[in-house]
Formats: C-alpha cells, structure tokens, sequence
C-alpha cells in the first residue's frame, strides 16, 4: 500500500468571506482565520483549503479573478497571507489554495487587452468566435449560470466563450502561453509555501476545437434540472487535452515532496477510476460527491461505497465529502441526527475527507431574503431556485450579535439558530455536534485501523442498516450505521466489541446479549 500522507489527513474547507471577520467590515479576511488556528488545531484538521482570495470584483466571489498572484484588500495583503502559511505549518497544518484555471475575470488586465481588437497580442487568450449572418449564435453551447455560453462584445463586434458568468471570460488553453502563465502561477505559490491546490472545474479547460454543438441530454428534466444540464456536454469536458493538462499539474505538484491537488470534477464512478490511473498515485485525488449526490438510503450508499472502495484500490484513497460554497448544508438536507451518522461516516471511511466550515457544529442553510440574494446564479435562474448563499452563511462562533463573526453586519444574513449552535456553546456541552466531531477525530488519530486499515464490508438483513470494519493487523473498528429514522435492533456481527463513539454522544449503547439496539438515525463506533 502506498504510504501517502494526504490519503489519510483531514481537510477543512474555509470559504474567507465567511470565517472570521477581524476588521469590522463584515466580511471574513486572513487575520480572522489566523486568529482561529487554534480553534481548527483542537478540532483536530491537517490542512485547510481557502477558497479564492485573489483580487477580483467579486461577481462570483473570488471564482472571478483579476490578478492570479496577489491578494484581494479585502481579505489581507500578501505579508498577511505569508504570516498564515508559516502560523499554519508552525502548527503542522497545510495550506492549499483554489486554483480557477478555466476562466479569469473580464476585468483581468489579460481580458482587457484581448477584447481590445482582433489584432491585439493578447486576443488569442480567450475563446473568440465571429459573429454569424442573422444574429446566429456561434453554437449550442450553454453557460452553467443560465443562458448561452456566448456574449457578444460591442467593441470588435465578436462573441467570447463564457461557462459561468458573463463576467467571467474562459481562457484559451490551446495557447501555449495561456498554459505556461497559468503553469508559472502555480509554481508562484508553490514556491510561497503552500502545500497545494484544490482546481476548480478541472474538466472543462480544452473545449472542442471544431466548436461543434453538443448533443440533447435524453434525461433533462425541463424545469427541475438546470438548463445547462439539457446537453450533454461532450465537447467541452472532459477531452483527452484536458485529462493531460490534469497530469502537467500533477507533475508540478509533484516537484517537490508532500504535495496535494485535488480536483473539482463532476463524473461517473468509471471515469473517477480511470481519472486515478491515468495521473498519479501521489499527491492527487479528484473530489468524490457521492455522498451529494445519492439518496441517504443504507441500501444505495452501501453499493456505492463497498464498490468505490474496491474500484479505487489500496494504491489510491478516495475522498469523501458532505457539503462544499455551492451545495445545500448536509444538516439542513437530512437533519441533525442523520448529519452525525454522516459524519461519522465521513471521518471512518478509507480515505481523505472534506469538512466544509461549519460542518462541525452542525450549521444550517440561513434563509436568504430576496433583496438579501447575492449569488450570480441565484440572480440569473431565480425560478429555479438555485442560490448558493443559503450555505455561504457566518461562522457562528458565539451567541452574541452577529455570532462573534463580526463587530458589523456580516455580509450574508445569518441562520437564527446561532444562538444555540455556536463555536462557545458547543465546546461547553458534552453531546454537540463539536464534541461529536472531536470524538471521532480523535479515534481516528488514535487507531491504526481508521487510518491505514482496509475496508471491510459487511451486509444486514436489515435493510436500514449500513456498516463495515476497518482492519489494521489485529486492531479493528467497527462502524454501524441506522439509517432509518426508527429504532432499530440488529445482531451484533461476531467479536468482542467495545462501543466508543455515538453519535447521540451518551453512553447508552445498548447491548443485550449479542443484541444491539439503535436509537433514531444513530451511528455507533466501536473497537476490539
Ligand atoms: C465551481 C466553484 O465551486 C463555484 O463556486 C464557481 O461558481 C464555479 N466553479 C466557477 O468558478
């Protein structure tokens, strides 16, 4: 088995804006997280990934880049973000930065000068194409945030290629300077001392040269999907040029020791695996949304987890993750217990997981008033409901005005539970989120089989019930999952057990004979 350390370190997702305001503007900066490493230190995380703190006009929140290699004022400056790094690693915690390769800011200068006229040196940094006869669009292509891919700009009279906003112009990868910039950048922070890179959208970099229009999507529900999800998009993601870029990355990566990248894709089990294969068995893991994406049913995540496992294989981890800047809040999707029982999952499962700030303390989506709406995509596909926001909400550090987020009105409202499910209160009592998630953490620092243990599965009659074991020589952990929002009672599978975790975080696990009994939605961990 491979000896990588990121397979088994835990990472914490910060979206800056929302962490920790240090300077009463009300929104989060780099002082205010590093005010907070000890916090994350006791919670017990490896590394951190910040989402974009580049400068930007902050149309998508940072995914909207004007300059790759600076800091925006509103988050700190670079002698700020120097001072992160070396309090992180002083603490043995990793920094990795986002990197947004596909597509800059239109106010980057680059974008600037490209739009300038046809001529212009920089015009081949961006994806042009010429205006058709009757105001026909170059082709079918679609933008995720609503609308067609391509706008037309006034100043040379042609269309740019946009995935997202229109504020945020793709990038022309087929030029090789666009490549060596985007490649030096790396280095760049590389060489400032962070750790590595989580890569947004890095499927969609090379776009199909010919510019020929995609395919319908056979199974696109009009009015439930988004519109973008009407296509199949076969010349935009994924192509063979794109899966090599992948690989460049990880060799730059890979240029110096410990390095991590891991990055965003949105695919099939089949194409993960092959994803795995083809780059790298160090440093790299594509992002795993399986615990998004499929129904919290024990008979559904159990097919998907027992055949991922296997498919990924002891050369690689997989990677696990609940919630993330763009997904609804995982305690607001199956409540609180079921939340647990996920994270118990999350953190005993064979490989790296993602805590997305917050997690920890079982926050919520915060309901977001109309003309409080700040999300491009909200704005751009209001009916179908679409927002990011509610899950972009204030860490709740306490219970005082503003959650000790802030000393002024944070940016985005916050969730009224605050009170309750905060940093300060949840330290103080025994059965919090907090508490739970420091439990297991600690049992998985502590226990060889949760950190290089194989997965073993197990199957139940019961078909609410999920677990498995992780065995390293002669230490196991045993890991019991109801999935129902009933009690329930199974036959404990045969050993010497000794319960350690659960998720209710009492210590009534209940065993008669070699009867154990489930209270709601309960995730027990136990050992030999
Ligand atoms: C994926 C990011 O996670 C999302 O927040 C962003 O809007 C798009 N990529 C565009 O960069």
């Amino acid at each position: 088995m491979v000896n990588n350390k990121w397979g088994h370190r835990i990472i914490y997702q910060i979206y800056p804006r929302s962490f920790k305001d240090s300077n009463g503007d009300g929104v989060g900066d780099l002082k205010g997280i590093n005010n907070e490493l000890k916090y994350l230190k006791e919670l017990g995380i490896d590394a951190i990934w910040l989402s974009p703190i580049y400068p930007s006009p902050m149309h998508d929140f940072g995914y909207d880049i004007s300059n790759y290699r600076d800091i925006d004022p509103v988050f700190g400056d670079l002698k700020e973000f120097d001072k992160l790094i070396k309090k992180a690693h002083s603490m043995d915690i990793k920094i990795l930065m986002d990197f947004v390769p596909n597509h800059t800011s239109t106010v980057h200068p680059w974008f600037q000068e490209s739009r300038e006229s046809l001529y212009n040196p920089k015009r081949d940094w961006y994806i042009w194409r010429p205006r058709e006869a009757h105001g026909k669009l170059p082709n079918n292509w679609l933008s995720q945030f609503g609308g067609p891919a391509w706008k037309l700009d006034p100043l040379t009279g042609e269309y740019y290629l946009h995935t997202f906003d229109a504020s945020q112009p793709d990038l022309n990868w087929r030029n090789p300077q666009v490549a060596d910039e985007m490649l030096d950048t790396m280095r760049y922070w590389l060489d400032k001392g962070v750790d590595g890179f989580r890569i947004d959208v890095a499927y969609l970099l090379f776009k199909d040269p010919f510019f020929r229009d995609e395919p319908l999507n056979p199974s696109y529900r009009s009015g439930r999907d988004m519109v973008y999800d009407s296509l199949l998009h076969i010349y935009t993601s994924a192509l063979p040029e794109t899966l090599n870029m992948i690989k460049t990355f990880n060799r730059i990566i890979n240029e110096a020791e410990d390095r991590f990248m891991v990055c965003e894709i949105h695919a099939y089990t089949s194409e993960l695996i092959k994803l795995y294969k083809i780059v790298d068995n160090r440093g790299f893991a594509p992002f795993n949304f399986s615990f998004i994406s499929i129904p919290w049913k024990a008979d559904e995540q159990k097919k998907f987890l027992d055949e991922f496992d296997a498919l990924v294989g002891h050369n690689y981890f997989p990677t696990y993750v609940l919630g993330n800047h763009d997904q609804p809040r995982i305690a607001t999707k199956l409540g609180d217990k079921a939340a647990r029982s996920a994270a118990l999952l999350q953190l005993t499962l064979r490989g790296t997981p993602f805590i997305y700030y917050g997690e920890e303390l079982g926050m919520k989506n915060v309901e977001i008033p109309i003309e409080k709406i700040r999300d491009p995509m909200a704005v751009n596909m209001r009916n179908l409901n679409f927002g990011r926001d509610p899950e972009r909400g204030p860490m709740q550090w306490n219970k005082n005005v503003f959650a000790g987020f802030s000393n002024s009105e944070p940016w985005l409202p916050l969730e009224r539970d605050y009170t309750d499910k905060n940093v300060f209160s949840e330290k103080r009592d025994p059965a919090s989120f907090l508490n739970l998630y420091k439990s297991i953490i600690r049992a998985r620092k502590k226990l060889k089989a949760l950190h290089s243990g194989k997965y073993i599965p197990l199957g139940f009659e019961n078909q609410d019930m999920f677990g498995f074991i992780r065995e390293f020589e002669n230490e196991k952990a045993l890991i019991l999952v109801n999935f129902s929002e009933r009690a329930q009672n199974i036959k404990l599978p045969a050993g010497k057990w000794k319960p350690i975790v659960s998720t209710y975080m009492d210590t009534f696990v209940n065993i008669e004979k070699d009867h154990l009994h489930f209270r709601p939605s309960e995730g027990i961990m136990f050992t030999n």
